[in-house]
């Protein structure tokens, strides 16, 4: 279909130094890509999927080159792309079998539409893209040549649809819809507080996922350097998206449901990686464990307490004078014996690592990287120096390969020692002079040979940074799946590791905060993420923690951090009721285990995050798009947290369909608003019929009592629907071979009398050890005449308080349907 594109550019509301690109003509049209020129600059537009375009624009005779640090180095199968229209005409078209990318080439305007007859991200008639006259990046480092070097800012506007929504962005502040809102993506160390009034935090990922219609697409901007959206903010009819160095590369995801978009995105950006199975239990840090002794302490206290957790942290306090790879001996005076004991009290140890390096002539590492100038360097060609928490140090640099291999290697004694996994801090990099700020921008980087300043890669540090972490763990121990956590990162992060959101506050504002947070994080590509549960900076307290803890126990990574000389936190210290209540919420947490694996495998086979926005699989429900005090967790649970104290009672809105209320086994049918009571202890948290959601064991630490089973818990009422669970060895790589076991399973209730349960063919050669599967369909108003399995009778048993049926089958790899017949 054809959509009409503007021929004419009216100069008054073109913002000042604004140049908005004129006629262009076609330089060639092959292989799914037109590449066009207009008086100074280059422009491609490739069709690299039938749902994925890429178009850039490449000014003042800068090369056309695709280098980066998040999209993968693949090839497109483009050829698919049918190319129309010709110089004579005025517009080309570039389709594939799903849309179309038009081109009007006078002036040059592109715009987007699909087979359905939609369109989208259509340029700005007066405005499309250009670039802003104006050298203040070259400024900043006083470089002369600033068009050559480092471009100018440039810019691309696009029409605003009164009904469209913008999600994502990566790690924000505020709320989950940023439509209106002006989004800066600049690294950095954030002053205590995260506000709304600074949005831009330690991550940074151009991207929007932009929903309208019922309907998705989505826009990524491929730049490192300080990058913008305008999200229809400075006008309500127009969005920009806009680098500051650089060229304007970026990528067009056609959709059309969120689902597709995430998919194509993580394609192009890499997939989350399976992570172990044991990094999914609860963890428990705090800057300031000081010593050997206190870490035991902690970890008994655990086990006395009868409190999951699986994961201890330690933070630099571990550290010789704060020097990566170190031991302070007085402190920790036997490392491995620590942590052998840990291991044998059913704990994995994940350590620090933090990007500066101590300036120290006695210290092998500065001394190495030193002579073998691996460190980022100023103009004047000495190693860059600012301080952090050693002191005076270097920063290696990460955007040199050679840098990311010996960085990688320098990991060897923390795994010999018996550390699990590491943590990557301070990697925007943050620096201390002045405080809270970053490398300046014209330090240099060595990149293949070539020389960047940081101002053009600056948002890439910290991925790369975690990179040279997971490559280092892949090669030393090649067998386990490394356990890798960043603080900072850019997009495509989520190929090397999982994000925590960095210093919050122990404040209900932080709480309800990390709600849209999160949510926006796995709309960027982030699946595997978490914050600090309880707050970083301030005091926490029993009630703030356990509400906390109430929602916590849903997020991918789920662990308890907080600032020296702030209050402790563990989950036991404010005593009951909160320590009952922290302790039943953190065994459901480990119960939940299999659930939150299946859908690990999940985001790692297909992008979709685990935490959801209530308009994922209902993206016509205009109502879900403002909701962002409520989550989704998978397709089946739906949490509402409370995000404010003394309160039991809030609104929840449940979109479409029927929802069971998990305490009190209520049954409700969305879409609704409703008022949910939710006392301490039992969070406002919904469960969608039909759907199985897998439970295991409250605690897997060694030692500890296990089911031998596993559960499949049903809500069953009229209609069907499928579910999945997916298990494998939990780590290492032999799934990739096929040792794995994933099956469906279909609840339908096909007349009144009969709920018929399927569970499908066991895909994979991986055989899981337990004795049966418990299936346990709750909510059941009378008890059943007969259980079938075939031709075969099951026992069952009735539990009168949940109105609940549990059946325990033997599990083969063949498909079993369990059928149950009520008078
Ligand atoms: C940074 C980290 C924080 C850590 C502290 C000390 O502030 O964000 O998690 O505890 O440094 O290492």
């Amino acid at each position: 279909m054809d959509i009409t594109l503007p021929t004419d550019v009216n100069n008054q509301v073109v913002p000042t130094g604004y140049n908005a690109l004129g006629k262009a003509r076609i330089i060639t049209c092959e292989r799914g890509k037109v590449r066009l020129a207009t008086d100074a600059e280059n422009v491609e537009v490739t069709a690299l999927a039938p749902d994925l375009f890429r178009v850039a624009l490449f000014a003042h005779g800068r090369a056309i080159t695709y280098d980066s640090e998040a999209v993968l180095a693949r090839e497109w199968d483009g050829e698919a792309a049918r190319i129309s229209g010709t110089e004579e005409d005025g517009v080309v078209s570039l389709s594939t079998s799903f849309a179309t990318a038009h081109i009007s080439l006078n002036p040059l305007r592109i715009g987007f539409s699909d087979v359905s007859g939609r369109t989208f991200a259509v340029d700005d008639p007066d405005l499309g893209m250009g670039w802003l006259k104006g050298n203040e990046q070259a400024a900043l480092i006083d470089i002369p040549n600033p068009l050559g070097t480092l471009g100018t800012p440039l810019r691309v506007y696009k029409q605003h649809a009164a009904d469209e929504h913008y999600f994502g962005c990566g790690e924000r502040t505020a709320g989950l819809d940023k439509t209106g809102s002006h989004q800066i993506f600049w690294n950095v160390d954030p002053p205590r507080g995260h506000t709304a009034l600074q949005n831009n935090l330690y991550v940074s990922i151009p991207f929007t996922l932009v929903v309208g219609g019922g309907k998705a697409w989505g826009f990524f901007l491929d730049s490192p350097a300080f990058s913008e959206f305008d999200l229809a903010d400075e006008d309500a009819c127009r969005s920009w998206f806009g680098t500051a160095s650089g060229d304007l590369v970026y990528y067009l995801f056609c959709g059309p449901t969120p689902r597709d978009v995430l998919a194509r995105y993580t394609e192009l950006t890499g997939y989350t990686p399976l992570p172990p199975l044991w990094s999914l239990g609860n963890g428990q840090s705090r800057f300031g464990y000081e010593t050997a002794d206190e870490v035991l302490r902690i970890a008994r206290s655990f086990r006395e307490h009868d409190i999951p957790c699986d994961t201890l942290y330690l933070d630099i306090d571990y550290m010789d004078g704060y020097r990566d790879f170190t031991w302070d001996r007085s402190r920790f005076p036997d490392p491995e014996g620590m942590l052998v004991e840990l291991r044998a009290l059913g704990f994995h140890t994940v350590g620090i690592i933090d990007a500066g390096v101590k300036v120290d002539e006695n210290y092998w590492l500065y001394r190495e990287g030193r002579d073998r100038d691996l460190y980022c360097k100023t103009t004047e060609g000495s190693d860059y120096q600012n301080a952090v928490w050693p002191g005076l140090c270097v920063f290696p640099d990460f955007m040199n390969a050679e840098t990311r291999s010996w960085w990688g290697g320098q990991h060897q004694t923390l795994l010999d020692t018996g550390i699990a996994g590491i943590w990557c801090d301070m990697n925007e990099p943050a620096l201390f002079i002045p405080l809270n700020s970053t490398m300046p921008p014209g330090v240099i980087h060595a990149v293949n040979g070539k020389v960047k300043y940081h101002l053009q890669v600056h948002n890439a540090y910290g991925s790369l940074m975690s990179q040279a972490t997971r490559e280092g763990l892949l090669r030393l121990r090649p067998e386990q799946r490394p356990f890798v956590i960043s603080r900072s990162g850019y997009a495509g992060i989520q190929r090397h590791a999982l994000l925590w959101t960095g210093d919050n506050s122990s404040t209900w504002e932080h709480l309800a905060m990390s709600i849209a947070q999160l949510q926006n994080l796995g709309l960027s590509g982030v699946g595997w993420a978490g914050v600090d549960i309880g707050g970083f900076y301030g005091d926490t307290n029993g009630e703030l923690l356990t509400r906390w803890i109430e929602w916590g126990i849903f997020q991918p990574f789920c662990r308890n951090h907080a600032e020296k000389l702030t209050r402790h936190q563990e989950p036991w210290v404010f005593g009951e009721p909160y320590t009952s209540l922290c302790r039943t919420m953190l065994k459901f947490r480990q119960q939940l285990i299999p659930y939150l694996y299946t859908l690990f495998e999940q985001c790692h086979r297909t992008g979709a995050p685990l935490l959801r926005p209530l308009f994922w699989s209902h993206p016509e429900d205009s109502s879900a798009y403002t909701v962002d005090d409520e989550v989704l967790c998978g397709d089946v649970l739906l949490i509402a947290p409370i995000t404010k104290p003394g309160i039991e009672y809030r609104y929840v809105y449940l979109p479409a369909g029927t929802w069971f209320h998990f305490w009190s086994g209520e049954r409700l049918e969305g879409p609704a608003h409703i008022l949910a009571h939710a006392p301490l202890g039992q969070p406002a948290l919904y469960i969608q019929a039909n759907v199985a959601l897998p439970l295991g064991s409250p605690m897997s630490y060694v030692g500890a009592e296990k089911t031998d089973f596993l559960t499949l818990l049903l809500y069953p009422a009229q209609g069907s629907a499928i579910s999945y669970l997916y298990e494998d060895a939990g780590d290492g790589y032999e799934q990739i071979q096929g040792v794995y076991a994933r099956r469906t399973i279909i609840c339908e209730v096909v007349e009144p009398t009969t709920i018929r349960v399927t569970l499908g063919v066991r895909e994979g050669t991986f055989t899981p050890e337990r004795k049966y599967l418990r299936l346990e369909l709750r909510e059941l108003l009378t008890v059943p005449a007969s259980v079938m399995l075939g031709e075969k009778q099951l026992a069952w048993q009735y539990y009168p308080e949940l109105r609940s049926i549990v059946i325990e089958v033997d599990e083969g790899s063949e498909e079993q349907v369990i059928q149950l017949a009520f008078h």
